[in-house]
């Protein structure tokens, strides 16, 4: 297939538009995570905390666990935090949703997934992590309807996913995403060091931003939250997700250019690094 295209600030002009005069956060969205299984709450929170510094309207998680882990969140007290069944129960006007950070592999993560697939509708679904596994173990079907997808496998998760190894994978990025994009009818973002991102209908391009910073537990979480939350905001649909990626590895390129990493950048610092490049002085 052809070299994919750069992905670079230039091509994301949306990314930095200032906002209108007369708008209120319903202007922004409305990000539903869900994940954050037993041990796990925190993937579900850096999704969450992610989404809201990066300029969403209203933030909700759904733990899947019988009853949610924390009432509040401390460091983020303007997320509402249910358990997942209460969130699926409830009409909250989700506009957007991240699903699969910390989710883990058990029942209740299946038929939480199984049953958003359905209830979601047309608002877009950001697919991430173990909600991947379960897709590529079979135990959740990709009955997701009409409205939009995003799969955000690492190279680990898109060979599990495409039954091949992830060696096989990193051999050939682009063709990797494009069988993916094609076998689910969706967008995928294929991570890892030039991360690619591949639309429905097979034009694919590569991130230019980012460093080995990244590599440290939670930042995928980050990302999914990033890219829930500028689809959410209603970004044209692929400045909403190449720009979720750009915005992520400049972050961490922030950070490093600080001193914050490479080594010990954590990564529940990209947020506030990605809410100041959106707000440039
Ligand atoms: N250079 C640039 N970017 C990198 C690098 C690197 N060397 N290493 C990692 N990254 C980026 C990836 O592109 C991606 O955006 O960091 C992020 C890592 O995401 P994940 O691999 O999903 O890591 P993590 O957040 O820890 O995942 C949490 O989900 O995928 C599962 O097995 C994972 O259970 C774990 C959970
Ligand atoms: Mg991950």
């Amino acid at each position: 297939m052809n070299t994919p295209a750069p992905i670079d600030r230039a091509a994301l002009s949306a990314l930095f538009s200032p906002r209108e005069a007369d708008t209120h956060k319903g202007s922004f969205g409305t990000v539903g995570v869900v994940g954050g299984g037993p041990g796990m709450a925190g993937a579900a929170l850096l999704a969450a905390r992610a989404a809201l510094k990066i300029g969403a309207g209203k933030v909700l998680v759904g733990f899947a666990q019988e009853t949610s882990p924390l009432p509040c969140d401390p460091q983020q007290p303007e997320l509402m935090l249910r358990d997942a069944r209460s969130l699926l129960d409830e009409d909250l006007g989700v506009t957007a949703w991240v699903a699969g950070c910390g989710i883990g592999t058990g029942a209740l993560a299946a038929n939480t997934l199984s049953e958003l697939f359905v209830l979601r509708r047309e608002a877009p679904l950001v697919l991430d992590a173990d909600g991947l596994n379960l897709l590529a173990w079979g135990d959740v079907q990709p009955n997701w309807g009409e409205g939009p997808v995003v799969l955000t496998p690492h190279p680990a998760e898109a060979g599990r996913l495409l039954g091949i190894s992830t060696a096989d994978v990193q051999a050939d990025r682009p063709g990797a995403a494009w069988k993916l994009a094609q076998r689910y009818q969706c967008w995928v973002v294929l991570k890892g060091a030039g991360t690619i991102v591949c639309a429905p209908d097979g034009s694919t391009r590569i991130n230019t931003s980012g460093n080995p910073g990244l590599a440290t537990a939670g930042t995928g979480d980050v990302l999914a939250g990033m890219l829930g939350s500028l689809i959410a905001q209603k970004l044209p649909w692929d400045q909403a997700v190449a720009g979720a990626v750009w915005l992520h590895g400049a972050a961490a390129d922030a950070l490093v250019a600080q001193g914050i990493g490479p080594i010990g950048l954590t990564a529940g610092e990209l947020a506030d690094a990605a809410r100041a490049l959106r707000n440039p002085r």
